[in-house]
C-alpha cells in the first residue's frame, strides 16, 4: 500500500519550504520534523492495546498504541524525522542503520555502503523505517532485505519525498510493505537525485556539501 499525503495547505507549505534551496539548515531540520509528525498521524491499520480506565466521571475503555513498535533511523538523513516519529510513539524502541550510496549502476541503482547496524530484536515487531528520500530505492531495499530476515510482524516506510521509480521497485519486491510519502515526484536525474526533489537531504540537515 502506498499513500501520498495531500489536501493539506500545511503539507504543501512544508514541502515547498523543504524544496527551497534558500531554506536554512536549522529550518530544514525543523520542517522535516514537522513532516515526520504529519506522516506519523497518517499511519493507519495498527491494532492498539485495549485498556480499562477511569475518567473523573466514570469507568470506560480506551486504546493505547501497541508496545511492539521499533523505529529505524537510516543514517544520516533520517535523524530529524525519526526524532519526530519517536516523540509520537513514546514507547517505541529505536534501531539505527547506516546506509549510503556508493557507485551508480547502469539502471541508476546504487551499491550501498553500510558500516553500522544496531537494532533491537525485530521478531514480531511493527517496524517503522524512516528514510526521507526514496529515489532509486537502493538504500531502502538494502535496509528492507536486512530487516525482513528478522521476521517482523509489519513493515512501514515513512519518506518525505519519493520517486515513482523507487516506489515501484519497493512494491515489486516487498508488496506487503506500507509506504507513506509526503509527496511522490515523477523523475530521477542522471545522478540519481529526485527532481524537483530537495537536493541531498543529508547535506541539508548537516549543513555540509558532501
Ligand atoms: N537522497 C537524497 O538526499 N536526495 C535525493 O534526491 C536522492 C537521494
Amino acid at each position: 500500500m502506498r499513500r501520498e499525503l495531500s489536501g493539506s495547505i500545511i503539507l504543501e507549505d512544508t514541502i515547498t519550504r523543504l524544496r527551497d534551496k534558500n531554506t536554512e539548515p536549522f529550518e530544514f531540520r525543523r520542517l522535516l520534523q514537522k513532516l515526520g509528525r504529519m506522516l506519523t498521524y497518517e499511519i493507519k491499520g495498527l491494532n492498539g492495546r485495549g485498556v480499562d480506565i477511569d475518567t473523573p466521571l466514570m469507568s470506560t475503555t480506551g486504546v493505547l498504541v501497541p508496545d511492539n513498535i521499533v523505529v529505524i533511523s537510516v543514517l544520516r538523513a533520517a535523524l530529524p524525522m525519526a526524532d519526530a516519529v519517536l516523540n509520537e510513539f513514546e514507547t517505541a524502541k529505536l534501531g539505527i542503520i547506516s546506509a549510503s550510496r556508493e557507485e551508480m549502476k547502469l539502471d541508476r541503482s546504487f551499491t550501498i555502503n553500510s558500516n553500522y547496524y544496531n537494532t533491537p530484536d525485530l521478531n514480531a515487531k511493527i517496524v517503522i523505517i524512516v528514510d526521507p528520500m526514496i529515489a532509486s530505492a537502493s538504500t531502502i531495499l538494502f535496509v528492507l532485505e536486512k530487516i525482513n530476515q528478522e521476521n517482523p510482524q509489519k513493515i512501514i516506510i515513512l519518506a518525505a519525498i519519493s520517486a515513482e521509480y523507487g516506489i515501484k521497485r519497493v512494491e515489486e519486491k516487498f508488496p506487503e510493505v506500507d509506504i507513506y510519502s509526503g509527496v511522490i515526484d515523477e523523475q530521477l536525474n542522471s545522478d540519481g537525485y529526485i527532481v524537483p526533489g530537495l537536493g541531498d537531504a543529508g547535506d541539508r540537515i548537516a549543513n555540509t556539501s558532501h
